[in-house]
């Protein structure tokens, strides 16, 4: 996009309206890195101009052990030869290092790294940079001691403790892949991950608390360790942490006892005391070197291992958790709360490495928004002095239905920034966020992004982007966001279409993981010569981008993206299951939830039962989120000729719609939306 879209118009606007614009605020824009829009233009003009020098500079920044000339070099069109990015190829450095040992040298050894809350509000903890160096390096001889080395996949499968973030952390220092699995997915998830990346140790937990449950992880891990065997891959070494113990639980109740002693199990604490004292080196890697893989959601049903590298990772997310949050290592009172899980994206970028490569202290929280109430976000922000809160849309709109005195009892002055992630933030959501929570004195900061982007692409910078509420605003620098039509004609000026980036950015993801394939066949291939982020978006007048969700297979709910066909391949592993068809409806809070449609076998009908069955089995294949909350039975589904569901008519149906459903006459028998409009009154 060039500087030319930006034509802002400041004049009169309009409440509830998109000609609504948020200045950035005079103190925010008095000390930020990025000052006043001009600013960013000119830095911005500068990384698509010089994107090498761009780069460069900023990993500059950062401690590389060995320099290299090289810069980012890329092929985003298969017509020319392979598909690749590449940043300072040749240069070798650690990320591990980059967050303790640079932090330490620098003088802040003894500053906070986490300030570490439990899912009860009594349970709290710090962590110092140098505590936290002298842990991963432990643990780090630990995973070495186990036979861990460079290149080899790890499988963490933890709650939010901080062993979660020594565990990631000591991966890197030794070279070691972390593939990170959330606590809340199911064993054969952890399975399925395991096998994928042929993963030889795991570490886990005994189990957590969640709100006011338990969460006893160990059993499932026991499952997955046996469905992986089963697969062909032999898990030898399980590190578990003991949690439940140390852990308060809720309502005052005994934690249960979980036996973690036997088989391949080593319990943590006493690993780490074995090995204390051992020295472990930080292994200098290549800057291509894989650095981790995390799982996405991917349309065909498999779940797709996302692989990023080493320097160019590291030097995007540190550019943008610092540009994004405006971080300054040198303010001490700067306390940053991303409140996302490690086991996604946002909890790799910006709660582990973006905020520890800028030296900064933030909290790291093991519970939920809503225990033991609506306030907890807000009891948080006062009891830590929290400046920058990063959270997602679903929070906010479940919170905002609890009423505003949650929020304001709480003391929340400190707070200068609010960013959002996950999914497309409304209007509604976005103006209480600024109200009610930032009293009109915060910038928000809503952060478009995917796993595979490693870090934020289009983004207001806090003290220079007007902001409109539910657009996430303008390309980060380096980004150039290109929108393109169905015929891949690139959408010049206001319009809508796919969203693509048009030249590589440091943190893009480098493969699939052991499948160059479908990493090209399904961001590459659908508009050569751009990476195809699976997308809609528009573009107004002013040349903002507003996203307006998923073009393909995929569904985001609270933030989560799911694969359709992935809950249809659980389903239609139920006995009476013929066939499934899932689409996603609208949800006030959730943005949107997954509507199942099934067909059953030889005259079953759905009943009650067969529901409670057939959530569960959606539970147990993939995990709790992924449940449709919305099951109807089908008697048939529309299809086409070739026998392709026709998606867009089920999604009209689920949202409710009885006319308007587009073209139906490519369907082998119309007669079937009528029964399954008809039928939407026996959905349970
Ligand atoms: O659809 C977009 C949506 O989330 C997808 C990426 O999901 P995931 O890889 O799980 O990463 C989530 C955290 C970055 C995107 O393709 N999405 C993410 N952020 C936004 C968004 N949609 C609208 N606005 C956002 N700010």
């Amino acid at each position: 996009m060039s500087d030319a879209h930006v034509k802002f118009n400041l004049g009169n606007p309009v409440e509830d309206s998109e000609e609504e614009v948020f200045l950035p605020p005079a103190p925010l824009l008095a000390g930020a890195h990025v000052a006043g829009l001009p600013s960013y233009h000119e830095m911005y003009s500068d990384s698509i101009n010089n994107s090498d020098a761009f780069w460069k500079k900023i990993a500059q920044e950062l401690h590389f052990f060995e320099p290299s000339n090289n810069g980012l070099e890329y092929n985003f069109d298969s017509r020319k030869g392979p598909i690749f990015t590449r940043f300072m190829a040749g240069a070798k450095t650690n990320i591990s290092y980059n967050c303790l040992e640079r932090n330490i040298q620098r003088g802040y050894g003894d500053r906070v790294a986490y300030l570490w809350e439990g899912n009860e509000p009594c349970d709290s903890n710090t962590i110092t940079y140098n505590q936290l160096h002298e842990q991963v390096l432990n643990f780090s001889a630990v995973l070495r001691a186990h036979g861990v080395k460079k290149g080899d996949v790890v499988a963490i499968y933890l709650p939010m403790v901080l062993e979660l973030a020594v565990a990631m952390l000591a991966c890197a220092r030794i070279g070691a892949l972390h593939s990170v699995v959330f606590a809340g997915f199911s064993a054969d998830s952890l399975a399925s991950r395991i096998v994928d990346a042929k993963c030889k140790i795991l570490i886990t937990a005994d189990g957590f608390f969640r709100g006011p449950k338990a969460v006893i992880l160990k059993p499932i891990v026991d499952k997955a360790i046996e469905i992986s065997k089963e697969q062909g891959v032999n898990v030898e070494s399980a590190i578990i942490v003991e949690h439940l113990n140390r852990a308060t639980a809720p309502n005052g109740h005994p934690a249960p006892t979980v036996d973690c002693s036997k088989g391949i199990y080593h319990k943590y604490f006493s690993e780490m005391q074995k090995y204390k004292g051992v020295d472990s080196p930080v292994e200098w890697m290549d800057a291509e070197d894989p650095l981790f893989i995390l799982y996405t959601s991917g349309s065909t049903g498999k779940p797709k291992g996302i692989l990023h590298t080493t320097a160019g990772y590291m030097t995007y997310v540190y550019a943008t958790c610092k540009y994004n949050f405006d971080l300054h290592h040198e303010n001490e009172k700067d306390i940053y709360w991303c409140t996302a899980d490690c086991g996604w994206i946002t909890g790799h970028s910006y709660l582990l490495y973006g905020p520890l490569m800028n030296g900064v202290s933030s909290v790291f929280f093991e519970g939920v928004p809503s225990y033991p109430d609506a306030s907890r976000l807000w009891a948080v922000t006062e009891k830590y002095k929290v400046t920058k809160l990063y959270t997602s849309p679903t929070a906010i709109r479940a919170l905002m239905a609890f009423g505003d005195q949650f929020v304001t009892k709480h003391d929340r002055s400190t707070l200068s920034i609010l960013g959002t992630v996950g999914e497309p933030i409304n209007p509604a959501a976005w103006r209480w966020l600024h109200k009610v929570v930032g009293e009109a004195r915060c910038s928000i900061v809503d952060t478009y992004w995917q796993t595979e982007t490693g870090g934020h692409m289009i983004v207001p910078l806090p003290g220079a982007t007007p902001q409109k509420p539910g657009s996430a605003t303008l390309p980060f620098f380096g980004v150039n966001a290109v929108l393109l039509d169905a015929e891949g004609r690139v959408i010049e000026g206001p319009g809508e279409g796919n969203l693509c980036f048009g030249k590589a950015w440091p943190g893009m993801m480098r493969n699939v993981y052991g499948d160059y394939e479908r990493f090209v066949k399904t961001y590459m291939q659908p508009f050569p010569g751009y990476y195809f982020t699976g997308d809609g978006a528009r573009r107004d007048d002013d040349g903002y981008i507003w996203i307006t969700g998923r073009v393909d297979d995929l569904m985001n709910v609270s933030g989560h993206l799911l694969s359709t066909a992935e809950i249809e391949g659980a389903l239609t592993q139920h006995p009476k299951v013929a066939e499934a068809a899932v689409v996603s409806a609208p949800h006030d809070i959730k943005g949107s939830y997954p509507y199942a449609f099934v067909t059953l076998k030889n005259g079953e009908r759905l009943s009650k039962e067969l529901i409670v069955e057939l959530k569960q089995i959606v539970r147990e294949k993939i995990g709790a989120i992924a449940q449709p909350d919305v099951i109807q039975e089908a008697p048939g589904l529309p299809k086409t000729r070739s026998g392709k569901v026709t998606r867009r008519i089920l999604r009209k149906i689920a949202e409710g719609c009885d006319s308007g459903l587009g073209d139906t006459t490519t369907l082998v028998d119309e007669t079937v939306i009528q029964q399954l409009i008809s039928g939407r009154d026996n959905r349970a």
